[in-house]
């Protein structure tokens, strides 16, 4: 059984309310319009799912992709909770992402405006990997947003939290974007009841 797998049942109860402040500045960093189409990668739960749909309405897309099926099943339970018609999940690891397989699940032929990542890339195994494939999958002046953890010391609190989010927060996750993209925009802000700086950058594909 996946690592996550094990943690659905609580992980919204632990994670909803420290991280929500910086989702919401992400989410508006991306600046979202209406009738846009977004891809959650590894999108867990779905928490950020809200927030997306606020901002693209009932004509925008939004595909959710993550590995674990048990985190999908609390992602659904939320999209049939809010009667979400444009919001489709695909269980898939995200180094096989590919558009052909986005289209089938989404029943659409689309065109990726945004990417969001958030808290993922210190977690996928092949991150860079994930990172190349998924910034590939962007239309020309789409926009990737990421919102991650990060503390490169190797302290029993930086430990714990690899620990229990099965992680590496000592991943430069912003990197390849800063070096890939046009606009980049990185801000550094302190987590509220720890010693972790949470990352927020965005930048546009070319
Ligand atoms: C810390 S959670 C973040 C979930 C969500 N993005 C959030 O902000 O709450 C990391 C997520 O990455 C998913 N994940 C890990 N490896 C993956 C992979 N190779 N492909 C897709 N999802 C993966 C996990 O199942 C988990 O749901």
């Amino acid at each position: 059984m996946k690592w996550y797998d094990i943690m659905a049942p609580i992980y919204d109860k632990a994670i909803r309310s420290l991280y929500l402040p910086y989702r919401q500045k992400l989410i508006q960093s991306i600046q979202l319009q209406p009738g846009q189409t977004v891809l959650d990668l590894g999108c867990g739960s779905g928490l950020n799912f809200e927030l997306i749909i606020d901002a693209i309405g009932p004509q925008g897309t939004l595909i959710g992709v993550d590995f674990s099926a048990k985190m999908l099943m609390r992602a659904q339970q939320t999209i049939d909770k809010d009667c979400w018609k444009n919001v489709f999940l695909l269980q898939q690891d995200a180094t096989k992402l590919n558009i052909k397989e986005l289209n089938i699940h989404s029943g659409n032929n689309i065109r990726i405006d945004r990417i969001v990542c958030t808290l993922g890339l210190s977690v996928f195994p092949d991150w860079q990997l994930v990172f190349e494939k998924s910034f590939n999958l962007l239309e020309p002046n789409g926009k990737f947003g990421i919102m991650d953890l990060y503390n490169n010391k190797r302290t029993f609190q930086t430990r714990m939290v690899n620990f229990l989010a099965d992680s590496d927060i000592s991943r430069k996750v912003c990197e390849p974007l800063q070096k890939i993209s046009a606009n980049y925009i990185e801000e550094r802000l302190p987590l509220l009841h720890g010693k972790e700086e949470v990352i927020i950058a965005t930048g546009n594909k070319l």
